[in-house]
């Protein structure tokens, strides 16, 4: 790889830190975390190294999908905020040259939104269009899958207009209608406004779902339940609305964008992100999330398979080889921490397992989106009661178990380490009572273990996670081979070890991570003799000329003499 040839570009170089600004700081006591929460902790993002924030959705909701259910896109969550917040928020973001990227949630509304409020009076409605209908008279509508609803169908009958509207996600968020230019106009309106407004980009939530399939044909029988979001993903005009919208929209500002792109794998991705095809500048996939993860988020032994993570990470790097480029992610809001779901929370690996993963996330490849939170190592909270979760999905998803005399026990051991409400658990900023996130009492049970994992006690430590954490940052930002460099696996049998080359130009970096709780030892292929230490996340090192030896959760990078 030349850097000569490559097109820099700063959401390239960028490291994106995402807030869920609803568990991140309560500043008025209703135990909900809020904008100005998030202005009180400006000097701490800022100091964390990072280049972009992204915020979860903050715009007025009634909350069914904590924020993804829109209900007006001009607006401001009241438990949040108002107007004035954000504009303060913003101001002080770009004053610490932070740049801001929202989420665009636009595959569906609120159903309290005023559009779907007129669209369900009846047919005749100006906005009745700015959905998906099927009229009763027609029969029962074809099978679609829902997320969220209790029966699992996303078609839901309405009695005024005597038609069934399509839901993918729950009863509350009707999905829009992109077939129809008025709704596309409206959209692109509302980006305008936040653009305007001086925001830096959009990560768009399950925007490969936006078209449907005309009609709304059967599909074929092996697209039933979730297999259906290959389906989704498919629908005949997306490309052609992201193009529009890039035309009408994106263009005109220089900003990144990022799909949420459910249904993407290696075969289609460049579709969406290849520059000549002038849509989208990222894409977040699922294929390492879903290794070893089954329906309604039942783990089985594949669930920290390194061979099959290696591959999968590996494949989808190779996509980006000429043309488009990648993202890196372990942890978000919908996905459980990265530190239990892919290493070890046991008291005695946290700390080094989360900083061997934190040096992966910023040494690959792609732009690497790092969750609030992982920072300290935070871990699953792993609730043992379904009465403790506040998530539509996990409760749906119980309630149907149960209603069919399904396994319970399972269900609730499988949400210990794939329940989305372990990502929302407040943020720990210290030992005091709620882990100073609140002086009410939090919508979210705090994890326990904030008594000893904090950001206050964390600052104080040299070698903290949260100090490895900004040391890598930096390290990737003053190190252009991390962001740029050609990837190339070692070892791709390896169960316990990921090991691989990053070059660029004349340098060649190697990452060697042990991905176990046993120690292991690896022959240094000869370039890397003599070769110099980068950094290290465990204060010893035993290396020779030949042969380097890991402990358990250890992470080393070297670079070639
Ligand atoms: C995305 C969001 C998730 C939300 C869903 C519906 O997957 O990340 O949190 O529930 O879309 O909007
Ligand atoms: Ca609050």
């Amino acid at each position: 790889m030349k850097l000569k040839n490559i097109k820099r570009e700063w959401w390239k170089e960028a490291v994106v830190y995402q807030i869920y600004p609803r568990s991140f700081q309560d500043s008025n006591g209703d135990g909900i975390g809020d904008l100005r929460g998030i202005i009180n902790r400006l000097d701490y993002i800022k100091s964390l190294g990072v280049d972009v924030i992204w915020l979860n959705p903050i715009y007025a909701s009634p909350n069914h999908d904590n924020g993804y259910d829109i209900s007006d896109y001009r607006n401001i969550m009241t438990e949040f905020g108002d107007m004035n917040d954000f504009d303060t928020l913003l101001k002080g973001m770009h004053e610490r040259g932070l740049k801001v990227v929202m989420d665009l949630v636009v595959n569906h509304s609120s159903s309290e939104h005023i559009w779907f409020k007129e669209a369900k009076k009846s047919r005749q409605n100006p906005y009745y269009n700015y959905y998906h209908w099927w009229p009763a008279e027609n029969g029962t509508p074809p099978a679609r899958w829902s997320f969220f609803a209790p029966d699992e169908s996303a078609w839901r009958y309405n009695k005024a207009t005597d038609s069934y509207y399509l839901h993918y996600f729950a009863v509350e968020q009707p999905d829009l209608n992109w077939e129809n230019p008025k709704l596309r106009a409206e959209i692109y309106d509302m980006m305008h406004f936040w653009f305007k407004k001086g925001i830096d980009g959009f990560r768009m939530d399950v925007i490969t779902f936006i078209s449907k399939h005309d009609g709304y044909p059967e599909f074929p029988s092996e697209y039933h339940g979730n297999k259906m979001i290959e389906i989704y993903a498919q629908g005949p005009r997306l490309h052609k609305y992201l193009n529009e919208m890039h035309n009408e929209v994106l263009k005109h500002y220089d900003v990144m964008t990022v799909a949420e792109g459910p249904g993407t794998h290696v075969h289609n991705v460049l579709d969406l992100v290849a520059e000549d095809r002038e849509e989208l500048n990222m894409n977040y996939h699922f294929d390492h999330q879903s290794i070893g993860v089954g329906e309604r988020y039942i783990v089985d032994e594949d669930y920290q398979n390194l061979v099959k993570f290696k591959q999968v990470m590996s494949e989808w790097d190779a996509v980006f080889n000429e043309r488009g480029w990648g993202t890196i992610y372990f942890g978000n809001h919908d996905f459980p921490r990265m530190v239990t779901r892919w290493a070890s929370d046991a008291p005695e690996h946290r700390r080094n397992a989360s900083k061997m993963l934190t040096t992966y996330l910023l040494s690959m490849r792609g732009t690497p989106y790092y969750y609030m939170g992982d920072e300290i190592g935070m871990s699953n909270i792993k609730f043992n009661s379904i009465d403790d979760y506040q998530d539509l999905m996990t409760i749906n998803w119980y309630e149907l178990t149960k209603m069919e005399g399904g396994d319970l026990d399972q269900f609730i051991e499988s949400h210990k380490l794939c329940g989305r409400d372990n990502a929302r658990t407040p943020i720990q900023w210290d030992d005091t009572e709620n882990a100073g996130f609140t002086e009410g009492t939090p919508w979210l049970k705090v994890n326990p273990n904030y008594k000893y994992v904090n950001v206050a006690s964390q600052e104080k430590e040299a070698d903290s996670e949260l100090n490895y954490f900004r040391k890598m940052v930096k390290l990737r930002a003053d190190n252009l081979t991390l962001i740029y460099g050609q990837y190339e696996l070692l070892a791709p049998d390896d169960e316990q070890l990921y090991a691989f080359t990053r070059v660029l130009d004349d340098d060649k970096l190697l990452v060697l991570l042990n991905f176990s709780d046993t120690k292991l030892a690896y022959r240094l292929p000869l370039e890397f003799s003599s070769a110099n230490v980068l950094i290290n996340n465990i204060k010893q090192l035993s290396l020779n000329d030949t042969l380097i030896e890991l402990d358990a959760y250890q992470a080393v990078i070297l670079r070639r003499n």
